[in-house]
């Protein structure tokens, strides 16, 4: 379906029904091990809320990675196909890409990302501030499926850049992380290429640290996840029963987020349907998957895809990898 909206040009690949999403959410809640998907972070104020997480002492991915960029980004674009069409997943208000334009020169850029009004607000920015390059906005959940072929056989020319900035890979579990990683592969033809950002492994307290920030906007990040809730479902969950715990799972090698309840009670969370939580119960919402340079490249590979460079920081504290068809 296309959207007959202002330029540029914003084309909608949602498929599931909001009923269908509401029943998701509903049902993860009712597990015994209760979860609420990462996506529902990022409502106005949860973006306002990560917007502030980035700019914390203690959460060093975002500052991390964009050193690494701005140190070599003639360096990474000089690898790159000339005039590709730039995919950036998740662009947000596309700030990152807009630092690559000049570098990279490419014949389109293609912003893909779930919430549909911002999406076409930051496009538009873009598209009048480079008024020469084509913007193209999908609204997908790219993270459930990633369907750009045809878009992208517009123009066979121009290969495909897939942009994955941010670690947000480090929310998929190895093997959905893999599943996603290939359907990104199946889109790239000989000169396709895929550049992402992955956070490495560290020692925990920097990593718990990043997660539990002395300030508290984490614990507020992950608690105003019960208001998108109460919103979606029509529930009353109560975020001050709730607090907020991070910590680092050596075996599974990833921050777990979670909301714990500091008292027994129960939560409506539909018209007839309630959940009790005993004091010390927790929802799950956050994974944050952290890899050394050789697993991530691993992920890669299995994913076939190869890793012809890499860059780190000093600390190597965080990955820029750069990947083609294998
Ligand atoms: C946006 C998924 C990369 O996992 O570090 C930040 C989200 N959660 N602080 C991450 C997040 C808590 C972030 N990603």
């Amino acid at each position: 379906m296309s959207l007959a909206l202002d330029l540029p040009r914003l084309e909608t690949t949602l498929r599931l029904p909001a009923q269908d999403e509401r029943q998701q959410l509903l049902q993860g809640l009712l597990q015994p091990a209760a979860r609420i998907d990462s996506k529902y972070f990022y409502d106005d104020r949860g973006c306002e809320l990560f917007t502030d997480i980035c700019r914390l002492d203690e959460y060093y991915p975002t500052r991390t990675e964009a050193q690494i960029f701005s140190e070599n980004r003639e360096a990474i674009a000089a690898h790159l196909p000339s005039n590709p069409q730039w995919i950036d997943l998740g662009c947000g208000d596309c700030s990152k890409t807009l630092k690559w334009l000049s570098a990279v020169d490419p014949a389109r850029v293609i912003g893909v990302d779930i919430a549909g009004e911002f999406l076409h607000n930051s496009l538009s920015a873009v598209a009048r501030r480079h008024p020469q390059l084509e913007c193209v906005g999908v609204v997908s959940d790219f993270t459930q499926h990633l369907e750009l072929q045809e878009l992208l056989a517009e123009r066979p020319g121009n290969p495909p850049v897939f942009f994955y900035p941010g670690s947000s890979i480090g929310n998929f579990e190895p093997r959905a992380a893999m599943r996603f990683l290939k359907r990104i592969r199946a889109h790239c033809s000989a000169h396709g290429r895929l550049l992402i950002g992955a956070d490495l492994l560290k020692p925990r307290e920097i990593l718990e640290a990043a997660y539990a920030d002395a300030s508290g906007v984490t614990a507020a990040f992950n608690l105003n996840i019960l208001n998108v809730v109460n919103r979606e479902l029509d529930a009353d969950f109560q975020p001050e029963l709730f607090r907020h715990c991070a910590r680092f799972d050596e075996a599974h090698r990833r921050i777990e987020m979670r909301l714990v309840a500091r008292e027994r009670h129960s939560v409506r969370l539909a018209r007839h349907t309630r959940r009790h939580f005993d004091a010390g119960e927790h929802i799950l919402t956050e994974y944050s998957h952290k890899y050394s340079l050789e697993e991530f490249s691993a992920l890669l590979a299995a994913s076939g895809l190869r890793c012809s460079h890499y860059w780190t920081d000093p600390q190597a504290w965080f990955g820029v990898f750069l990947a083609e068809p294998a």
